[in-house]
């Protein structure tokens, strides 16, 4: 019937192996799609990880070099998009809940654009349900053809037709995308792409791509473009950032990169995601040498069992993530340390959980995102055998939690009366009398005192403490 293109999970599957070439190309606007915005508006509605906010930011910034305008009222918008999670399942439903909503907004502006990209668009199953019972979505694309953004929106203004046009490819790195970055203050900076680990549990190897790591110099290119707007924060990501530079033949590619990228001098420095398994001495010497490599470290370790972690296939033991741990207390004495834990693998006995809540001891994590497991389709351990009830893993992950809750609190203690250094984000959204930001350590600050602006990086003395957040002023002596 339509000309659609389609998502492949089972071509994503089969992969095994890097590809010899991934293809790099430098993004360019089609002629026709530069003025295409005039007198029109945008809304994105972005779920799920900081690769998504990036995404967003790079469709906005394509958005607005055709000339439209940013609003965040869907009613006056003329292309709403929604870049959506596919991690759990409830971060799908919560998408297709909210999709179902604009069914009556689509029947009275029936010129209003609604697209849908994404890690759900890569899903074949979820694709064909959009297809089949939402039709007022007009356009599905996935996380490999943001780049194409312009071209489906000429096609879709001449024709009116539906699109769906997902790219099941390998991955490619598009360099000089546009971009319009939500905070003036800091920004991501994407240094690889895509993920080769297949955790049994994951969703993402198959949504996002092989791994492939874009060239050390357009990194440093985009960072010190960022210095001169004047930010003074950079956040590098990707799923598994120690993997960097693996595909382009780099021995120790991410400490290399790290270091030339401590070099230019930017204020701050903080990375996103790192697997324990590919964590390298060098990565720790580096951290240790330069002071503007933040203190914090977020390092996933999921189970706290040694058989659980390897059905989830995460290529390492608990004594391994403890010496790992106990290797970076060690060479930087105030670093503070995040991770994510899953409850309820299939099958996870009593006694494996207990060894998590043992780990968690062991670690004292200053946060924990802690997530119950969701069966993802077609991965392995969605056919895994599981006999534990969802009661049993709701309890579970309320004891996590309130055990994380606790080191929580009390790791925030030890700065109660001290002074940290904070990067002022501006007014708190909760309360927009106070200010707020983020410290070396990632705590997250409230803040009260004057003439300070979004971008300043000030002394905050703590004079209380809660359990997810510490609250002071700006000292002056
Ligand atoms: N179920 C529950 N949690 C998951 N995560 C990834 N896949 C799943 C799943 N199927 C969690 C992991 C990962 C984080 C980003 O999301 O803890 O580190
Ligand atoms: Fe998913 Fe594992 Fe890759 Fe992280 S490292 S994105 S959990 S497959």
């Amino acid at each position: 019937m339509e000309n659609y293109k389609l998502p492949n999970h089972r071509a994503e599957q089969k992969r095994t192996r890097q590809p010899e070439n991934i293809l790099r190309d430098r993004f360019s606007m089609p002629a026709e799609a530069l003025h295409l915005g005039k007198g029109r508006k945008y809304c994105i509605h972005t779920f799920g990880c900081q690769a998504n906010v990036r995404d967003s930011e790079t469709m906005a910034g394509i958005l607005e070099k055709m000339e439209f305008a940013e609003t965040d009222n869907d009613a006056e918008a003329d292309v709403v998009i929604f870049n959506t999670c596919a991690i759990r399942k409830a971060a799908e439903d919560h998408v297709l809940g909210q999709i179902g909503e604009f069914k009556s907004l689509k029947k009275e502006y029936p010129e209003k654009i609604i697209a849908l990209c994404g890690c759900m668009a890569q899903e074949d199953e979820t694709v064909d349900r959009i297809i089949r019972t939402y039709p007022q979505v007009d356009l599905v694309f996935g996380t490999h053809n943001i780049n194409v953004l312009p071209s489906f929106l000429v096609r879709m203004y001449k024709d009116h037709r539906r699109i769906v046009e997902v790219e099941s490819i390998e991955g490619e790195v598009i360099e000089d995308l546009p971009v319009s970055r939500s905070s003036s203050s800091k920004g991501f900076v994407n240094i690889m792409y895509g993920c080769n680990k297949f955790c049994t549990y994951c969703i993402v190897p198959y949504t996002r791509g092989v791994e492939r790591s874009r060239m050390p110099e357009e990194i440093l290119k985009e960072i010190h473009k960022m210095m001169d707007e004047g930010r003074k924060e950079v956040i590098l990501l990707g799923q598994n950032v120690n993997a960097y530079g693996k595909d382009l033949g780099m021995e120790d590619g991410f400490a290399e990169l790290l270091e030339s990228i401590a070099e230019t001098g930017i204020p701050r420095i903080r990375f996103y995601t790192s697997h324990p398994r590919d964590y390298s001495a060098s990565v720790i010497d580096v951290m240790h040498r330069y002071s503007n490599i933040m203190r914090s470290l977020h390092l996933p370790v999921q189970s706290g069992s040694n058989e659980v972690l390897k059905r989830m296939g995460r290529g390492y033991t608990v004594e391994q993530y403890k010496e790992l741990f106990d290797a970076l207390k060690r060479s930087i004495p105030d670093i503070t340390f995040t991770t994510d834990l899953i409850v309820g693998f299939p099958s996870e006995t009593d006694e494996q959980f207990q060894m998590t809540l043992d780990l968690v001891d062991y670690c004292q994590f200053d946060l924990a995102y802690t997530f119950i497991y969701s069966p993802r389709q077609k991965t392995p351990a969605a056919a895994m055998k599981d006999d534990v009830s969802m009661e049993v893993k709701n309890e579970r992950l309320q004891e996590l939690n309130r055990r994380i809750t606790r080191y929580a609190k009390l790791n925030n203690e030890a700065f109660m009366h001290k002074t940290v250094k904070v990067l002022c984000e501006g007014p708190s959204k909760k309360n927009p009398d106070v200010l707020c930001g983020y410290s070396e350590e990632n705590k997250l600050v409230n803040f009260t005192g004057s003439g300070v602006n979004e971008g300043d990086i000030v002394p905050v003395y703590i004079d209380t403490v809660r359990s997810f957040s510490l609250d002071g002023h700006v000292q002056t002596d």
